[in-house]
């Protein structure tokens, strides 16, 4: 990384080119109570959620605008029992569909009707290799669900992902991880270091990880890809910016190439955004969706270059991290315009060194979400 004259560089505000990627939480309902969610604290209850309807139109106009691709997330997408009819919709308006699911629930029938319905692909969740460690994390007993998914889904010939977001209780077992998702015959395993938002924010000081862990596990995936054949599954490892001392591209940029579409309606640049005061997102019961991308002061309010302030602003990486992540900057400093905090050029940089240096304790109980309430410690 390399800081050039900021004479040399001009900010910018491109005219938004199209967004090519949906992520659809469809419920904030869920089986799991994964301390390391990152939906929001205040979830949004299920009478409050778009209709089968106002989904179907989601997807039209997602479709019209350019969008090809949808995760199908939540919470538990599989609660929504209208999901084969918002695959459909998803289907009809030429996007590709992946089902990013627990797997608790996913029965034959179910999983044939979403696949007769047009579903493409399952990511699916797992939070541990041993079952036990699996259960506890998640909050309930789903282990034995996940495993019979698995098999479901290889059955019925889709691509299948697996998910495990790593963090202090099991960023040890990254080998056996990969030893499971070879047994299980997935497509991709996607190990997926805590970032840390909404529920995961909420417990990051039981969930932040070692530095030793960090190295070992880091250790342990480039021994994997040593030994994985190109036949095998692509291994993903996405970085623990905490540590890295770099800023991560978030989102692929500020209304970029992607937006979130909340069960309530709330049109986002990235799923945490709602936490962002003075944002006044856009819902899309009230505003076409291209209104809301071309024209919206949210999605306008970060996008591009202009926004930034030094070190960003004249910095040779703004173009690639578009100064990584304004929620981060917002839960770190209180200023979502500042510099990512994960940056080590960052003048805020210390916050996050201050939590990962020396970092051994993993103290706090993990606060975990419960329907109806809005924490429980267990
Ligand atoms: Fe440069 Fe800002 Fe990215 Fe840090 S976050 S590398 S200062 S553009
Ligand atoms: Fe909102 Fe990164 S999660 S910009």
């Amino acid at each position: 990384m390399t800081v050039t004259d900021p004479a040399t560089l001009a900010g910018s505000t491109p005219s938004p080119a199209r967004p090519w990627a949906l992520l659809a939480e469809l419920t904030h309902a869920c089986p799991l109570h994964c301390g390391y969610c990152s939906n929001p604290l205040e979830l949004t209850r299920r009478s409050r959620e778009l209709t089968t309807g106002q989904w179907t139109d989601v997807m039209r106009q997602a479709g019209e605008f350019g969008v090809v691709h949808t995760h199908l997330s939540g919470g538990e997408p599989l609660l929504r029992r209208d999901l084969e009819q918002i695959v459909a919709a998803a289907e009809a308006a030429g996007i590709y569909t992946q089902l990013v699911t627990s797997g608790v629930g996913l029965d034959r029938e179910r999983l044939s009707a979403l696949a007769a319905a047009g579903l493409r692909s399952v990511q699916l969740s797992v939070q541990h290799a041993d079952p036990h460690a699996s259960d506890r994390i998640a909050g309930r007993r789903s282990f034995a669900e996940k495993e019979r998914a698995a098999a479901l889904v290889r059955a019925a010939g889709l691509p299948l992902g697996l998910n495990v977001v790593l963090h202090r209780e099991n960023l040890d077992a990254v080998d056996a991880v990969v030893e499971l998702g070879l047994s299980w015959g997935v497509d991709r395993i996607e190990l997926a270091n805590a970032q840390f938002y909404g529920w995961g924010l909420l417990n990051r000081a039981a969930l932040l990880a070692t530095r030793d862990q960090l190295a070992r596990a880091r250790d342990a995936v480039e021994r994997w890809r040593e030994r994985l054949t190109p036949d095998g599954p692509d291994l993903v490892w996405v970085v623990p910016d905490y540590f890295d001392g770099m800023a991560k591209p978030c989102m692929g940029g500020w209304g970029a190439i992607s937006l979130t579409v909340t069960p309530d309606g709330t049109v986002l640049p990235c799923p945490a955004a709602a936490s962002l005061p003075d944002l006044d997102p856009p819902n899309i019961r009230d505003h076409p969706l291209a209104w809301i991308w071309d024209r919206s002061p949210a999605f306008g309010r970060y996008r591009g270059t202009d926004w930034m302030a030094d070190p960003c602003r004249s910095c040779s990486r703004r173009e690639e991290d578009f100064g990584g992540c304004r929620c981060q900057a917002y839960a770190l400093t209180g200023d979502a315009a500042r510099t990512d905090p994960a940056c080590r050029l960052s003048p805020d940089h210390g916050l996050i060194r201050a939590l990962t240096d020396d970092h051994t304790d993993g103290t706090g109980a993990i606060r975990r979400r419960v329907p109806g309430r809005p924490e429980r410690t267990l």
